[in-house]
């Protein structure tokens, strides 16, 4: 049966999370992920078992996104996939799946960036939920295991990046931290639900100075490293007794840094319209922090729904779903990008 709706496919594959969604005329029918446990042992991704993962899950997560979407393959009109930046074999794996498709199907092939499918994630409509995406222009904050920006956005293709870390991203500051205090990978969201039982007040952490909108963390990470060997040294047990007021006490960092930046960029452009993205943004303090700031500052803030922070394969096919409309569509010898820039 052939439909005159514009049916994206979306495979997401840049990191450890496979998943595929399915979006009809600019609605979410289906976003399934398959997480990859077998990293939490390593205390952080490992490149080699990821992809591996990848292949066998594509084939179970793209069949399910279908099905809970009630489409036929017949019937989608184009496939939109994640071609960088992220792990190399990760990458090809989903993209290697996304041509093969296409070209059996003879339909459109649309490479997405996945740092600006994260901040499009704003313009993933679920099907019967509210719907209030952000005007242009407007900044977004996009924070993740691997970047963390400043973005001018100003369509849904026309980005600038106007400030990003020089090192360690937030997320990963956060990765990084917890695996010195004995948590497992990923570490963000556990920081986050010990923090909230923790006082954000009981230790200091000094903030860096970095010059313009850019941001390192890898300086805060040492600083907590050396504050919590010099600790234990006194008292073995100082990070067990001290759990709950470390995590407070570290995500408040992080997490003041990241807004004193966005400050910054909304003086410094006089762009009043503040959205949050990536991994990070599922951080319960921050999402507060900004609303707080943002009433303040009487700024108009878009936090993303919680299963559009994480990497998920909705924001791909939503971001597939603009340049679709804009006919932007592939050539068939597209290579991912490990390192891929706006
Ligand atoms: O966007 P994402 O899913 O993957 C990348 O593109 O990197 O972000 C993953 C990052 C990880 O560093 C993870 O620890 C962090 O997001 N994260 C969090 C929270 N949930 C995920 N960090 C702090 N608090 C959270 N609740
Ligand atoms: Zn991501």
């Amino acid at each position: 049966m052939q439909t005159n709706r514009t049916i994206i496919l979306g495979i997401e594959s840049s990191c450890d999370d496979t998943s595929a969604a399915v979006i009809k005329d600019g609605v979410l029918y289906s976003n399934v992920i398959a997480n990859q446990k077998v990293h939490q042992e390593y205390g952080g991704v490992v490149p080699e078992l990821a992809s591996r993962a990848h292949q066998q899950n594509i084939v179970p997560v793209v069949t399910k996104a279908l099905s809970d979407a009630n489409v036929n393959v017949n019937n989608l009109s184009a496939i939109a996939y994640t071609n960088g930046p992220g792990l190399l074999g990760s990458l090809l794996v989903g993209s290697s799946f996304a041509k093969s498709l296409a070209l059996a199907l003879n339909i459109p092939l649309i490479e997405v960036n996945h740092m600006q499918a994260h901040i499009l994630a704003h313009f993933t409509e679920i099907n019967g939920a509210t719907f209030n995406p952000p005007s242009f222009p407007f900044l977004c904050l996009t924070v993740s295991g691997g970047h963390t920006q400043i973005v001018r956005v100003d369509n849904y293709c026309e980005m600038e990046i106007l400030g990003q870390t020089i090192d360690d991203a937030a997320g990963e500051a956060f990765d990084k931290i917890a695996k010195i205090i004995g948590l497992t990978y990923p570490g963000g969201p556990l920081i986050d639900k010990h923090a909230k039982l923790g006082n954000s007040e009981a230790f200091k952490f000094p903030h860096p100075s970095v010059p313009d909108l850019n941001f390192s963390f890898s300086g805060l990470k040492t600083s907590v490293l050396y504050f919590l060997q010099k600790e234990t040294a006194k008292h073995p047990d100082f990070i067990s007794t001290n759990l709950n007021d470390i995590c407070a006490s570290v995500q408040k960092t992080i997490v003041d840094i990241l807004i004193q930046k966005v400050t910054k960029a909304s003086e410094k452009t006089g762009i009043k319209t503040i959205a949050l993205a990536g991994g990070v943004s599922a951080n319960l303090s921050l999402r507060n922090k900004l609303i707080k700031t943002g009433e303040a500052k009487k700024w108009n803030v878009h936090i993303p729904a919680f299963e559009l922070c994480t990497d998920n394969a909705g924001m791909i096919a939503t971001a597939g779903y603009y340049k679709y409309k804009d006919k932007q569509f592939s050539k068939i010898t597209a290579v991912p990008l490990a390192r891929l820039k706006f």
